[in-house]
């Protein structure tokens, strides 16, 4: 078992090695998505990134796959390394974990909320 701290939730929960990030997040009562409670995302398929979090120690989770590194290099450049999208990480230790890192007040946003990403769709019209 380890120990996940929500950390604006204040919430703590103990989970089995290898439970997945998101799942804990909902199974716990916590909100991993910014608005709508998920209904737009691609529901932990790893393509929307919007269940993105930010962790305090990243080796606690399993690690990122080529393809969410990209993804997430390209959203966050140079604060991707503390970031996971939760439906893609699985948990290895004890971590605490902050949902919705854009909104954390005095934080860098990162370019996914803050606007600066512009989807391919909008950018070709
Ligand atoms: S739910 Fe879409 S990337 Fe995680």
């Amino acid at each position: 078992m380890h120990r996940v701290h929500f950390r604006k939730e204040n919430t703590t929960v103990d989970v089995p090695d290898g439970t997945n990030l998101r799942q804990a997040c909902i199974d716990s009562g916590v909100d991993p998505y910014p608005a709508l409670g998920g209904m737009l995302s691609c529901r932990g398929k790893g393509f929307c990134g919007t269940c993105v979090v930010h962790v305090d120690d990243p080796s606690a989770l399993s690690p990122p796959s080529k393809r969410e590194k990209k993804f997430l290099d390209r959203l966050a450049p140079g604060l991707a390394e503390d970031l996971r999208l939760s439906c893609q990480a699985s948990v290895s230790g004890p971590v605490t974990v902050t949902t919705d890192p854009d909104k954390k007040e005095g934080w860098k946003t990162h370019g996914y909320y803050s606007g600066r990403y512009v989807p391919s769709w909008k950018a070709s019209s």
